[in-house]
C-alpha cells in the first residue's frame, strides 16, 4: 500500500468512526454479556456496552422462520443488538411490559428483538453476532458490518 492508498483508507476508517457507522475493518473487542442460565426465561435481557454503544442481550422466542440476528442454543434463542436508533442517533428505551422498544426522540418503535415496527427509524437497530463460549455468552461482531 502506498501512501496515497494509505491516507485514503485513514480518511475512509475515520469517516465511518465519525458517522458511528459498524462496519466489518473496525470489528470491536468481543465482549463477555452474560452465562447462558443467567436468561431463564423468555424476554430476559442484559444490558451491555459493545463498540462503544449501549446494546440490549435479549432471550426471544423461537423465530416463525430462520433468522440471521438470532442465535439458537438448543431451545434457548438469544439475539443481540445496538440500542441506538436507527433514524438519528437516540438511545432506544429497554423493552416495555408489551415487549416494545421505544426512542423517545421521535417516537419510532422496536421490537424487543430490535426491528423497526414504526419509523421514523428505517432500519433494524444494528445486530450483534453473538457466539456461545462455554456457557458464556459472548458479542463478537456486527452482524451486518
Ligand atoms: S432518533 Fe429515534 S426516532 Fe428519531
Amino acid at each position: 500500500m502506498n501512501r496515497r492508498e494509505a491516507s485514503k483508507s485513514l480518511i475512509v476508517a475515520a469517516l465511518g468512526m465519525a458517522l458511528g457507522a459498524p462496519s466489518a475493518s473496525a470489528q470491536p473487542q468481543p465482549v463477555r454479556v452474560a452465562l447462558l442460565g443467567d436468561l431463564g426465561e423468555i424476554w430476559a435481557d442484559r444490558e451491555f456496552i459493545f463498540a462503544g454503544q449501549q446494546a440490549l442481550l435479549v432471550r426471544v422466542p423461537a423465530p416463525g422462520q430462520p433468522s440471521s440476528r438470532v442465535l439458537q442454543v438448543g431451545s434457548i434463542y438469544l439475539t443481540a443488538y445496538s440500542r441506538t436508533c436507527t433514524h438519528a442517533g437516540c438511545t432506544v428505551q429497554l423493552p416495555d411490559q408489551r415487549q416494545m422498544v421505544e426512542c423517545g426522540c421521535h417516537g419510532s418503535r422496536f421490537s424487543a428483538a430490535g426491528l423497526v415496527l414504526e419509523g421514523p427509524a428505517p432500519n433494524d437497530l444494528p445486530a450483534i453476532r453473538l457466539e456461545v463460549r462455554q456457557n458464556e455468552i459472548w458479542a463478537v461482531a456486527w452482524l451486518d458490518g
